[in-house]
């Protein structure tokens, strides 16, 4: 049977590393309400002005990835490219980063699943690989959220949210009659709550897309209705942590690792406090990254492995909810 199998990782974010401290000369915020209310006490924008888009930070974190698993672009059967900020809305980001890395003629394509993108990519490469379809896949989450913020008091719920960065893995098919690799995943959608997060842009109702009352209203702003998305957080993760054990046929004290998506740390916090996880068991990033959406799990991820928090055999529960509304996990046994 064939399983998908996380054979390297890479990450790279912007170096314009921009704490709180700079964020309250610029809007009347402080230091000790973000790091209350969201963990954050830094993040990497991409300095203002440079030309890049969120397929330059994925190719940065692809070309390392590569790298560790000893592959050359034209050896990929398929880039993955999860991003909710994409260079230009037409085409994706996938096309972009396909002739960055020089892939030529490999398939591209781009999913837009906010802060579950990477998990939706997870689960796209291993039904590809279940399928037969594809050996090795590239799978990339990349974001250059900045450049939609707007960094004043009226938006400055989401501006110290959210941050720029990039991580990509290499998936690779293994022929094996063992439980490893990506064990089971599951994946939900509730557009009823589309409206909780969301960019206004292009315009919904009929007329130019970007008309000027887009604009007075601010509507190519993220909006984010915050006590709705914290609530819908802390109560659909733990269910579907249930679900996934389930699938998996496994009891919680089997998962060797947590790994949430990074949105708040006093969401995985609740989280970890209502599901009993010890301390050491999840791991965090945030305070260091900020929330950066597709690419929170796989910069995370490519930290964990640095740092060895995580060795052959190990069990992984890989988690996360947004916008959409969307939520749901992967458990993955690594080799
Ligand atoms: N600095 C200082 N004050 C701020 C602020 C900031 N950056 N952002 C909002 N505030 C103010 C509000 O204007 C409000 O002021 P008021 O009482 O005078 O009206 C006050 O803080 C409380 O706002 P509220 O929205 O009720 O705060 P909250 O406790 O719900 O915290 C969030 C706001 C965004 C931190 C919180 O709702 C949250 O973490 N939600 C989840 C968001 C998330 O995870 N998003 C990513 C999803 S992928």
């Amino acid at each position: 049977m064939k399983r998908s199998i996380i054979k390297s990782t890479g990450r790279y974010v912007p170096d314009r590393h921009v704490t709180n401290h700079e964020l309250t000369e610029r809007m009347d915020t402080s230091n000790e309400w973000i790091v209350q209310r969201t963990g954050i006490e830094a993040r990497y924008w991409v300095k203002e002005g440079e030309d890049v888009g969120a397929s330059d930070l994925g190719c940065e974190a692809s070309k390392i990835a590569l790298e560790r698993a000893g592959w050359s672009p034209d050896d990929l059967d398929l880039i993955v490219f999860a991003t909710m900020t994409p260079d230009v809305n037409v085409p994706g980001s996938g096309a972009f980063l396909q002739d960055k890395l020089g892939a030529k003629g490999v398939p591209a394509l781009d999913i837009r699943q906010q802060c579950t993108g990477f998990l939706h990519g997870l689960e796209i490469c291993d039904a590809y690989i279940r399928s037969e379809k594809a050996e090795k896949i590239l799978l990339v989450g990349a974001e250059f959220q900045s450049r939609y913020l707007e960094v004043t008091t009226a938006n400055r719920d989401t501006a110290v949210i959210f941050a720029d960065g990039a991580g990509a893995a290499c998936i690779e098919a293994k022929e094996t009659d063992s439980n490893i690799g990506i064990i089971a995943s599951i994946l939900h959608a509730d557009g009823k709550h589309s409206q909780a997060l969301r960019v206004g842009l292009p315009a919904r109702k009929s007329g130019h897309p970007i008309s000027q009352t887009v604009i007075d209203n601010q509507e190519h702003f993220p909006f984010m209705d915050g006590k709705t998305v914290f609530k819908l957080a802390v109560t659909r993760l733990p269910k579907v942590t249930e679900e996934l054990l389930n699938k998996a046929g496994m009891q919680l004290e089997e998962i060797d690792m947590f790994l949430p998506h990074q949105a708040n740390l006093r969401i995985n916090e609740a989280f970890r406090d209502r599901m009993q996880i010890p301390q050491e068991k999840m791991y965090n990033n945030i305070q260091r990254y900020g929330n950066t959406t597709a690419a929170t799990i796989p910069i995370a991820f490519d930290e964990m492995i640095e740092q060895n928090l995580v060795k052959s055999g190990d069990t992984i529960m890989f988690i996360g909810l947004g916008a959409g509304l969307t939520w749901g996990g992967v458990i993955y046994k690594m080799v």
